[in-house]
């Protein structure tokens, strides 16, 4: 293999854009000019010292691909600089990041202390996966700092959070997390996949990872399920690499390949989703019929300030709320002609749920309300269209 480029522009790292194109590609003697997939499960060996020593980890190198692949590599190395960190791994799907960060760093008796408004699938993880493993997770609301402090106990390793949440798009500060997790020495892991490491840098803010489902916006075009998490140093990443090793959720070639390419683009589309979502979300902060829209980049949203220091941009996502419950909601739902109705987010096309029937129709009514899901809730992922065409489609429904 030969390095393609040193990664720096005389002495200095290259720009954020310039890695996000060409971070990490290693060439081969046939000099491609876009990243191969290594579309194989082993790698073979000169001879049976050279199997030996690799083996043994006394010589770099492949050996097979739930181990390590390079196309799988070369996505790992460029969304951990592009994060901020050192070190990634690669895994089959977000749900696989999240779990492989839990199985490589906790151990039975740990405890967690996670946020309530966190996707539904990781509530499912913690309360119904791991707590039978003697891992036991405490759910606070998200900005209750004080919850956080006095959930944290002596057994606690882990703190864990999304940022803005789903669907409300509420902001939690990280700094200040990241210093209380600090200040009790635990770990503090940050789901980054609504903003992407374009809108905001968790490690960066003093988390000590960060996770992704790259299903998301790493993607961009609803193709591939997979995920990562990225570390700020070796030392947090050797056992969860060990967890991918070993137990084998891991991403494969394919699939990193085209996250690779959805990485080339992410800056230019999170800027074109934050734009069009703007657009959308004050075209419904002034529609008859609509109680509430949640984005950040309203001045109206609570957190509107911390997200302007903590991120760069205020992403993709936009919920409302409208009048008349559930028939309601699910009558901008079905009027819709163009906008997708699926449960994917961070795609170009855009999509619209109905949270409470849906991603969150596992919770009880009880959590639900707790959570502020209420049945005229509906959740936008703002794609790459024409803002005028998704308004128009929006319309019908709330007419
Ligand atoms: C915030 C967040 N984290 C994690 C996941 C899980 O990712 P995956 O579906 O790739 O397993 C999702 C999926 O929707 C998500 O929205």
């Amino acid at each position: 293999m030969i390095a393609d480029d040193d990664g720096t522009r005389d002495g200095e790292p290259w720009g954020f854009d310039t890695w996000a194109v060409r971070g990490g590609q290693v060439r081969t003697a046939e000099q491609e000019h876009s990243e191969p997939i290594f579309a194989t499960s082993s790698f073979a060996f000169a001879s049976a010292a050279e199997a030996a020593a690799r083996f043994a980890g006394d010589e770099p190198g492949n050996i097979y691909s739930r181990f390590t692949n390079p196309t799988v590599r070369t996505f790992e190395q460029r969304l951990a600089r592009l994060e901020g960190g050192t070190h990634a791994v690669a895994t089959a799907s977000g749900m696989a990041a999240i779990l492989a960060t839990c199985l490589g760093l906790l151990k039975s008796g740990d405890h967690v202390v996670a946020s309530r408004s966190i996707f539904g699938s990781t509530v499912q993880l913690f309360n119904k996966i791991l707590a039978p493993f003697g891992i036991a997770t405490t759910f606070v609301d998200m900005g209750d700092y004080g919850a956080w402090e006095r959930a944290i106990g002596p057994a606690t390793r882990l703190l864990f959070l999304e940022t803005p949440t789903n669907p409300l798009t509420t902001v939690a500060d990280i700094p200040r997390l990241a210093a209380l997790a600090r200040d009790k020495g635990v770990l503090l892991a940050v789901d980054n996949c609504f903003c992407t490491p374009v809108l905001q840098r968790p490690l960066e803010l003093g988390a000590h990872l960060v996770i992704h489902s790259a299903t998301k916006y790493l993607d961009g075009q609803g193709r591939c399920i997979g995920g990562a998490v990225v570390f700020p140093d070796a030392h947090l990443w050797e056992p969860v690499y060990g967890v991918l090793r070993t137990a084998g959720p891991s991403m494969s070639p394919f699939n990193a390949w085209v996250f690779l390419k959805g990485l080339e683009t992410l800056s230019v589309r999170m800027a074109a989703h934050c734009e069009r979502a703007l657009t959308v979300a004050r075209w419904l902060e002034a529609r008859p019929g609509v109680r509430r829209v949640f984005y950040p980049g309203l001045a109206s949203h609570p957190q509107h300030e911390l997200a302007r220091h903590q991120q760069s941009g205020y992403g993709g996502i936009v919920a409302f709320e409208v009048a008349g419950g559930q028939e309601a909601a699910w009558r901008v739902v079905d009027a819709t002609r163009m906008l997708s109705i699926t449960a994917n987010l961070g795609d170009t096309r855009t999509t619209i749920t109905h949270p409470a029937t849906t991603t969150h129709s596992r919770l009880t009514a009880e959590e639900r309300v707790r959570a502020g899901i209420g049945d005229g809730l509906l959740r936008v992922a703002v794609g790459l269209e024409d803002p005028a065409d998704i308004t128009a489609d929006l319309a019908r429904g709330l007419d």
